[in-house]
């Protein structure tokens, strides 16, 4: 029987990683490698567009990543300061709309206002959907729901029975975005690294040992083929093997 093939994922998620290894195997400082990680973001961004993909989650910045040294933190920050304020006029010209996926409140001002910023410009936007994780922890996330239906729950404004799965994924930072179907990890490791826990449960993982700063169309487009030949079950047993 021929396999059916899916199609384009609508909703990939990426875990960036590699850059501090890209830099050293040139021997250069590792926040050369996140500098080259932005070039190779933007080449995702592009083909993501290109290619029919709705929405493309990245991981930029985890609430573990506050641990790295001090140096590194605030490269990241200004970095990621840096290219909103650069390409935020290009973005909203290829009709992408962007949002930030994370905690916002340990964030800088001026980091906060620049996410504000980002979100305002490009709301009403068509084309894909970039969720920026950013100060992001998928346990972190499941906490804040967890308060915040507790909180409805002790106000009387929920009961016990209407927590649900659809009320849970309403209260995740990605909501209105679908689960993802497809998560790349580059950098060969094979861990979610708390990214998206609640959100993965039925995705796709396609894991790469291409370096983030390196990750380019091809390796972009290996991953769709990947995708396409799987079979997805969802946990059900298929027609054929009935
Ligand atoms: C992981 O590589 C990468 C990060 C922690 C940062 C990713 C950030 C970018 C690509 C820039 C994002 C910028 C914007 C504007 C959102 P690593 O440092 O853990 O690499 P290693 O595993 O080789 O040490």
């Amino acid at each position: 029987m021929k396999k059916q093939l899916n199609g384009v994922p609508q909703h990939v998620a990426i875990i960036m990683d590699g850059n501090g290894r890209w830099a050293r195997r040139r021997a250069m400082p590792r926040f050369m490698g996140h500098r080259q990680g932005v070039k190779a973001l933007k080449t995702a961004v592009r083909y993501a567009s290109d290619h029919g993909i709705s929405a493309l989650t990245v991981y930029a910045f985890s609430t573990e990543n506050w641990t790295r040294p001090r140096e590194e933190v605030d490269f990241l920050m200004d970095l990621m300061y840096k290219t909103f304020v650069q390409e935020i006029e290009e973005l909203n010209k290829e009709g992408v709309r962007i949002r930030q996926v994370g905690d916002r409140t340990s964030l800088t001002p001026e980091i906060r206002r620049v996410w504000t910023q980002a979100e305002e410009i490009t709301a009403a936007n068509k084309g894909l959907t970039l969720n920026i994780a950013f100060n992001y922890g998928g346990r972190q996330e499941l906490v804040n729901v967890m308060r915040q239906l507790a909180d409805r729950v002790s106000q009387g404004d929920l009961s016990i029975d209407e927590i649900t799965e659809e009320e849970v994924a309403s209260l995740l930072y990605t909501h209105p975005t679908p689960d993802p179907d497809l998560i790349i990890r580059t950098g060969g490791e094979m861990r979610l690294s708390n990214f998206l826990l609640w959100q993965a449960a039925y995705a796709e993982f396609y894991v790469t040992d291409v370096l983030w700063p390196d990750f380019g169309n091809d390796d972009f487009e290996r991953a769709l083929q990947s995708y396409a030949a799987r079979e997805r079950r969802f946990g059900q047993v298929l027609a054929k093997e009935q």
